[in-house]
């Protein structure tokens, strides 16, 4: 038979097939929380409003309470024929209470229910992900003030650089998460705008009051205009590119995890609870979580892409294709927040190899662009001619195949002869870092300042 939502016109119901790519429910039942949590708000404004009585709002509420329970309960039979989550609970609604059901729908169409619904759906997520990325800092806080002191190489091009501190490398990432909480932060505020009421596209002649409804749904202030209100997706879309921000940076700190974890660098362990084995070779450990959370970005960044493209040149106001949104940011959502949850974990069990990070802090002449510096402040070379004297010994130091600190000072004199002994204090790893004291920098001294001044903000 026909729709009983919209069937008036029609003599016919849909064919299996316009069945099939027009339901949403099979995805969107994920929204039958706010959608419920939408629906009691416009009902009771339209109590408030003298729209609908008193009486009728009270049953329309119980019912609706009602059907939240039955969904959350496992109790409620989602119909495919019934197109949406909207459908669904009205449909649910009219079996529990009858006729009051009918005057849920007043003043209201789908597309400023839809469009409500899943800006509450993406408000939350927003929170979800800020929850997980302090959490995130959390973890990367207690390795950094446990390793303020910690040397290791510093790499540039993935070549040895200059040593760090692991304190600093982990204060990189806290102050990266700490962008992308921020971003999540100003998305939601600017979502914070309720739909609701602009209705098809034109709003109401009801004498509705949007401030009402926007007040109960946490919205800071209705929307500004009825079209744009039921045609704008742009704040699943800035969900979307943050979300993506934040998985490009959940991916390069999963590199590093791999990269470190690897036998060659062995910079460090990661737990067994976030570690797989092999089953042919037994002396196995894999860094599956890390390569994952590596990975993620792929679908998150797809996600972002897909959305765009799909509200691309779409005319005001609401079109089906809009529905296309959800599954995209859902499949987002799930993996952004399974991948901070990880990498949460995977931080807070590892153990950084203090000894291998040393020795290889010590390695690769990474204390080149000291000695460079000292040539400078000690001779008064200018820092081009430092820089070509310290480039000599560090030829002179490969082909010997020994470190820059190996190097005796009769071989450094050979080269310039105004360098003492004294060149042999910047030369370790542990002066190195000491130095590093400008604003910023990767001194001990800094990094605790930097691991106080963030967990003062999160406390
Ligand atoms: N299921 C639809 C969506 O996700 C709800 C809005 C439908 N509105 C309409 N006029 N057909 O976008």
């Amino acid at each position: 038979g026909s729709n009983q939502m919209w069937g008036g016109r029609f003599a016919a119901g849909p064919d299996a097939i316009m069945e099939a790519i027009n339901a949403s429910i099979g995805f969107d039942k994920r929204l039958a929380r706010q959608d419920i949590e939408g629906s009691r708000a416009h009902a009771a404004m339209l109590a408030a409003q003298g729209i609908v009585d008193a009486k009728d709002a009270e049953t329309i509420r119980e019912g609706l309470l009602t059907v939240l329970s039955e969904i959350e309960e496992g109790r409620f039979t989602f119909s495919t024929a019934l197109e949406d989550i909207h459908m669904n609970v009205e449909a649910r609604l009219k079996d529990l209470i009858g006729a009051p059901a009918g005057r849920l729908h007043t003043a209201r169409s789908r597309n400023d229910q839809v469009a409500t619904d899943f800006r509450l759906w993406v408000r939350e997520q927003c929170d979800a992900a800020m929850a997980g990325l302090r959490a995130l800092q959390h973890a990367l806080l207690a390795q950094a003030e446990a390793g303020a002191d910690w040397v290791m190489p510093g790499f540039t091009h993935l070549q040895t650089a200059q040593p760090v501190t692991w304190g600093h490398h982990m204060m990189a990432y806290v102050e990266m998460f700490g962008r992308d909480h921020d971003r999540f932060r100003d998305a939601r505020a600017r979502m914070n705008e309720s739909p609701l009421g602009a209705a098809a596209l034109a709003g109401t002649s009801f004498p509705i009051d949007r401030h009402m409804t926007a007040e109960a749904l946490g919205f800071d202030r209705p929307a500004a205009n009825s079209l744009d209100a039921v045609s704008d997706r742009d704040f699943a879309l800035e969900f979307l590119s943050t979300a993506t921000i934040c998985a490009m940076h959940l991916s390069r700190m999963a590199e590093e995890l791999v990269i470190w974890s690897s036998a060659q660098f062995r910079f460090v362990v990661l737990s067994d609870r976030f570690s797989t084995g092999s089953s042919i070779m037994p002396q196995k450990k894999n860094p599956d979580a890390a390569e994952l959370i590596r990975a993620k970005i792929g679908r998150i960044l797809g996600a972002n892409v897909a959305l765009l493209t799909v509200m691309k040149g779409l005319p005001l106001a609401y079109s089906k294709d809009m529905q296309e949104d959800k599954e995209q940011v859902f499949d987002a959502a799930d993996n952004l927040m399974l991948a901070l949850a990880a990498m949460e974990g995977m931080v807070r069990d590892m153990s950084a190899n203090r000894p291998a990070l040393e020795a290889a802090a010590a390695s690769g002449f990474s204390t080149a662009t000291d000695l460079a510096d000292w040539l400078v402040r000690e001779l008064n070379l200018p820092f081009r001619d430092a820089h070509h004297v310290t480039g000599t010994l560090v030829g002179r130091a490969e082909a010997k195949g020994c470190d820059l600190p190996d190097l005796s000072l009769a071989e450094m004199q050979e080269v310039h002869d105004g360098i003492t002994e004294d060149v042999f204090t910047v030369l370790g790893v542990q002066n190195s870092v000491a130095s590093r004291t400008s604003y910023g920098g990767t001194a001990p001294a800094n990094v605790r300042e930097q691991v106080a001044r963030w967990q003062e903000a999160l406390a």
